[in-house]
């Protein structure tokens, strides 16, 4: 080796870069999750007992929450997605993950992640309890699905607090309701919604005319079986970006919209596609309905 390269490789520029290089692998990867988030994780998964029954119709893949471990950055986890700038947790996949127990209003999900855009809690099991008000705590929410939780009570007014919601599922939650006048209330102030789906919720409200008619981004509308009364405004049928509305077991459904020969195609083919998994549920859950 000449000296011209052994001074080279011991050039302090390029010796400095070496280490930067490195860096980008370790020392920031292992920083980027704070120890608040972590630790509210880890709290949260230890609040839970895991059984394969709670997440039934979920592909047998492994629980994301098994690779949680204490000392690795939070956002290297399955199911944790992290604005990779700031190390803030934006996104929380847990659905499928066999969770069986309560989520506790006190609990610190609800204080350490401010900035959560995606909360995805379905199949799991929460043991029949109500949904806390403190889910509005995650102001930032735009997707948020609670499907087969096995939640019950009155879903909370404040829900309509959660403005920039653009996709809502509380589905097949089946002893959940909202309170009356609950639906108006969501509808209004939840203009940004492109998904929503309520089936099996007791809405327990008839259709305000036109109410429906604010939310013109509306993609997908599923209402099944959600005792929604009263004359469905035809007006929806008419939302510019609508693709789906499933009305199917409501008394909304009725015989002024045979006109719609799409609406009432769509419903059969839901139906057929669905039949086996509503019966399924039943089962699962112990009742259903006749
Ligand atoms: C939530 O997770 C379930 C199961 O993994 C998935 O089917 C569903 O699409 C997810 N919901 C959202 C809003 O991404
Ligand atoms: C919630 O936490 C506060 C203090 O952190 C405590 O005073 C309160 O008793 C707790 N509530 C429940 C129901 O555990
Ligand atoms: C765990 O449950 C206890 C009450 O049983 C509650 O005080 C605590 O906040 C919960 N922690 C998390 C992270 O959910
Ligand atoms: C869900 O939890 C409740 C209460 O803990 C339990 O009785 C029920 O059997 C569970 N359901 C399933 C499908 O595991
Ligand atoms: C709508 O949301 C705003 C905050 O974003 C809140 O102040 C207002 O009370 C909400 N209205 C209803 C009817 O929930
Ligand atoms: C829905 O709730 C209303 C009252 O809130 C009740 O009268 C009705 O029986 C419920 N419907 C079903 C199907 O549980
Ligand atoms: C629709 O939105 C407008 C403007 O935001 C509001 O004034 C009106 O009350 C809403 N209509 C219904 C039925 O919610």
């Amino acid at each position: 080796m000449g000296c011209e390269q052994v001074r080279l490789f011991f050039n302090p520029l390029l010796i400095s870069f070496f280490f930067l290089f490195l860096c980008q692998f370790t020392c920031l990867h292992a920083q980027l999750c704070t120890q608040q988030q972590t630790s509210a994780l880890m709290q949260f998964k230890r609040n839970f007992s895991f059984s394969e029954s709670s997440s039934l119709y979920c592909d047998a893949s492994f629980p994301k929450m098994k690779s949680w471990k204490k000392g690795s950055d939070c956002c290297s986890w399955d199911g944790v997605d992290c604005n990779k700038k700031t190390g803030q947790v934006i996104g929380l996949d847990l659905s499928c993950n066999g969770l069986q127990g309560t989520i506790h209003p006190n609990s610190s999900l609800f204080f350490s992640f401010p900035h959560l855009r995606n909360l995805n809690l379905s199949h799991n099991n929460f043991s029949m309890s109500p949904i806390s008000p403190e889910f509005t705590h995650f102001t930032e929410l735009t997707h948020l699905d609670l499907s087969y939780c096995g939640f019950s009570g009155k879903v909370p007014l404040e829900f309509s607090f959660l403005n920039k919601l653009v996709s809502l599922d509380l589905s097949a939650n089946y002893d959940l309701r909202l309170e009356v006048g609950g639906f108006e209330l969501l509808i209004q102030n939840l203009s940004k919604l492109r998904d929503l789906d309520l089936s099996d919720v007791n809405v327990s409200s008839s259709v305000v005319p036109n109410s429906l008619l604010n939310l013109t981004s509306l993609r997908t509308l599923c209402l099944r079986f959600s005792s929604l009364h009263g004359n469905f405004p035809s007006g929806v049928f008419h939302l510019p970006h609508l693709q789906k509305l499933d009305i199917w077991g409501t008394k909304a459904l009725n015989r002024r919209h045979r006109k719609h020969q799409w609406l009432l195609k769509m419903v059969e083919d839901v139906e057929n596609r669905n039949g086996q998994r509503l019966k399924r549920n039943a089962r699962r859950y112990g009742g259903g309905r006749n």
